[in-house]
């Protein structure tokens, strides 16, 4: 998407491969939206650090980083003993697949990656194969957002008022988003609509990522607490839910989203609102049988007993004041601890449609669609 930085507008991917420098580039995404900077991994254990520690985030965007770093491992692979070779590649498989737990993309596009590696004969060969199936990976999740866009634009409505939670925009895709797409589509179609964005602590995705996105599309928003969706919807001022997902059972519709998904699924239901789910084909695990057995991410608790933002250092005197604008602030009790799962699972039942860039399915459809939704066995 376009960002705009000052006078200057310029297209960026959050994601993108450096191969004279062997790195991967990202959007520093912790600094948003207050610093808008790319840095680069130098090898994949720091790509895998990257996801771990959140400079990247987001479904597609680690998918598309953990395919990158994959690649960027074998890269750096030197001499042309197959044997060695594979077990290196174990090595930077697993590291970059235990990052992060709750989303299925980057072992979906790890797989991907590995499917290709394995029709090279040699070293060399595969090397290659790796670093292209790495950028087809990249492509088609950019691809799969804008057919998602073209798809779920038809569900809205001039003046509508759309709920959002946390980020699922393009920030956490390669471009675009997903529940973000149908909004992008809309607005170049001309519709006008306005978006609540779910602040969504403990990170503060909604505040900060997507409300920074849609600020730049110049499209009509407001941040909202958590805890006032409901009021909202009680009152007739939400007409429709659009979220992601960071895993889609194909055998179940169950989603796995951020922490808060859940609740406001069940609002909505008991509010009939329409909830909607936009996912590319990398986020559904056709394996898993019961949401139950989906991992949940459990995150540090100074998450929740505090919230980083930025200081108004205009009078401090330090010789980095871009580091010192960004601080950590505590705001709970001192002696309390605290609990961070960081997704929550919603059943089948309280979701009216998934957005795919196939079309639009009823969570349940999409076992008897898996042909046409990328089904491997
Ligand atoms: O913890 P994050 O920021 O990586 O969480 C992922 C998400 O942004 C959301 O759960 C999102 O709605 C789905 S990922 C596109």
């Amino acid at each position: 998407m376009n960002v705009t930085v000052g006078q200057r507008t310029e297209h960026f991917r959050t994601v993108t491969f450096d191969t004279a420098k062997n790195s991967v580039r990202l959007i520093e995404q912790r600094l948003l939206p207050h610093e808008f900077k790319i840095v680069g991994t130098k090898n994949f254990r720091e790509t895998a650090a990257a996801i771990t520690d959140m400079i990247v985030r987001g479904a597609g965007a680690i998918g598309a980083t953990a395919a990158y770093g994959l690649a960027q491992g074998a890269l750096a692979f030197r001499g042309g003993d197959l044997e060695k070779f594979s077990s290196h590649i174990k090595t930077v498989y697993q590291t970059l697949a235990d990052a992060r737990p709750t989303a299925v993309d980057p072992v979906n596009a790890m797989n991907d990656v590995m499917r290709e590696m394995a029709r090279g004969e040699t070293v060399a060969e595969k090397q290659s194969l790796a670093l292209a199936a790495a950028e087809e990976f990249a492509n088609e999740d950019a691809r799969h957002c804008e057919e998602i866009g073209q798809h779920g634009a038809k569900l809205i409505r001039n003046g509508m008022k759309i709920l959002t939670h946390c980020n699922a925009g393009w920030l956490a895709f390669v471009d675009i988003g997903t529940a973000t797409a149908p909004m992008y589509a809309a607005q170049s179609q001309g519709k006008k609509f306005h978006v609540f964005c779910d602040e969504t602590r403990p990170r503060s995705q909604g505040a900060t990522l997507t409300a920074w996105e849609l600020a730049q599309q110049k499209i009509s928003h407001q941040i909202i607490a958590d805890n006032a969706a409901g009021h909202l919807m009680q009152r007739g001022e939400i007409d429709m839910v659009i979220v992601g997902s960071d895993r889609t059972l194909g055998r179940t519709g169950e989603v796995a989203n951020k922490i808060g998904t859940y609740t406001k699924a069940v609002l909505a239901a008991r509010h009939k609102i329409p909830f909607y789910v936009a996912i590319p084909l990398s986020t559904i695990d056709w394996n898993l049988k019961r949401g139950f057995d989906i991992p949940i991410e459990e995150r540090g608790e100074s998450e929740v007993l505090g919230a980083w933002g930025i200081i108004d250092n205009s009078k401090l005197k330090t010789q980095n004041s871009k580091l010192a604008q960004r601080a950590y602030i505590r705001v709970a009790n001192p002696t309390s601890g605290a609990r961070n799962p960081g997704f929550d699972v919603t059943p089948a039942e309280l979701i009216t449609g998934i957005i795919t860039p196939v079309g639009i399915f009823k969570p349940k459809e999409l076992w008897h669609r898996r042909h046409e939704l990328g089904f491997q066995k």
